[in-house]
């Protein structure tokens, strides 16, 4: 068994090597950004002793080697396939964002049905939300609401954004002050990807439980037997009893009703919803799915998208410094690993870059070894500083007016 410290004198000697490839600078600078797009500071990763390979995914926790397809197998969703991303294309009249048309959002619950209603005039709308556990939003964070505001300005339609503080104390252990002082800088974030102000709705869970939403909180709770909540969230025993309550929050504004006010003018009882969010999520509105039939409640339909490669998850719940270089090129990682990780430069930038053509032409020269890793790293590095200082900008603007304005509850309109 070797021990720690002398993994990290081996891990050191790997990096110094890796980084020798490229320029002192243009490490520095992935690096940095590379935390930003894969910072995971919510979700445990894997220890060091890999000795469990297999992949977990809960809301919590994300470990072990991910099979994006061996997680749309065990949830039992589907997979976006080509003729969907068409169909999104013809029915809204324009291109389907990147992170569609190259595979990033990946799965679905109802896509289809959203689509048959959408074509049939009928309206539906939008929801997400975000658990405000650190100071501001990272890249990685910005992903799901830069794919929601392309999906509102795609299909104009309302959007709740739901800001669930509760949730932050509850798991994270934070104070409840913090949760929601957090959840309003986060707000901040959000506002800033530049989602339409008279059609998007931003709430707090402690702000907004109550009436309505309260009511159909305590519905859904009632559908979920204590067996079912352990069996999906895998809690046990120790589990507090808060625990249980919240799926139920976070599942109520899947149903229009939970609003008081309208977030149509027309609005009739049931209007269907579309949930766009990381893959995590979905036990959560699994559970949603199941209950909404018992209660007359339409299932909200789910857009859902990959983890983001982590080159960076370490072996010590995420939290390594700065100098430590490439630090997730584990000692026990294959040849074959390492060229996988060394590979994520290449994924990042096709994530982000929305060329297809100059994509396609870096695929060739760096496939055929004309282009390295580092080059295509530098590339990355332009192409997400631009989306970074764009949205440091637009944060810089938004005012405590703005944060109200989208804080109040108020019908929205298409
Ligand atoms: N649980 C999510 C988080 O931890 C926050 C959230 C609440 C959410 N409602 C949602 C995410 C709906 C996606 C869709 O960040």
């Amino acid at each position: 068994m070797i021990d720690k410290t002398e993994i990290e004198r081996i891990k050191q000697v790997i990096v110094e090597k890796l980084s020798s490839i490229h320029t002192l600078k243009c490490v520095q600078k992935i690096n940095q950004l590379v935390d930003e797009i894969a910072g995971q500071e919510e979700r445990e990763t894997e220890s060091l002793s890999s000795s469990s390979e297999e992949q977990v995914v809960t809301p919590w926790v994300v470990s072990g080697k991910i099979d994006h397809d061996k997680v749309i197998e065990k949830f039992g969703c589907k997979r976006i396939d080509e003729s969907l991303i068409d169909r999104v294309e013809r029915l809204t009249s324009r291109r389907a964002h990147v992170f569609l048309r190259r595979g990033f959002f990946y799965a679905h619950r109802d896509l289809d049905k959203i689509l048959d209603c959408y074509e049939s005039g009928k309206k539906f709308y939008l929801y997400t939300g975000r658990g405000p556990s650190s100071e501001s939003l990272h890249l990685g964070h910005l992903i799901p609401f830069l794919f929601t505001k392309y999906l509102q300005e795609a299909f104009k339609v309302p959007l709740v954004i739901q800001i669930t503080d509760d949730e932050k104390k509850i798991w994270k252990k934070l104070e409840k002050e913090e949760t929601k002082r957090l959840g309003r800088e986060n707000v901040k974030d959000i506002i800033a990807c530049g989602f339409d102000a008279s059609n998007t709705f931003i709430f707090s869970s402690y702000a907004t439980v109550g009436g309505k939403f309260y009511e159909n909180v305590v519905e859904i709770a009632d559908c979920i037997t204590v067996n079912k909540a352990n069996s999906t969230f895998g809690f046990t025993g120790e589990a507090s009893t808060a625990k249980m309550i919240f799926p139920s929050v976070q599942a109520a504004p899947s149903f229009s009703s939970s609003f008081p006010h309208k977030l149509f003018p027309d609005e009739k009882k049931n209007i269907p919803c579309l949930i766009p969010c990381a893959i995590d999520q979905d036990p959560y509105f699994r559970l949603t799915r199941d209950v909404a039939p018992r209660l007359d409640f339409i299932k909200p339909a789910l857009i859902e998208s990959k983890f983001f490669p982590a080159l960076r998850a370490s072996g010590n719940n995420g939290k390594m410094s700065a100098s430590d270089a490439n630090s997730a090129i584990y000692i026990n990682d294959s040849a074959a690993d390492i060229k996988k990780k060394e590979d994520i430069p290449f994924q990042y930038l096709s994530f982000f870059l929305e060329d297809d053509a100059e994509l396609e032409h870096i695929k060739k020269e760096y496939g055929e070894g004309r282009m390295t890793t580092g080059d295509v790293k530098k590339r990355l590095v332009q192409v997400v500083t631009e989306i970074v200082e764009r949205h440091r900008m637009a944060r810089a603007a938004v005012t405590d007016e703005m944060v109200d304005a989208f804080m109040t509850p108020r019908p929205l309109f298409e």
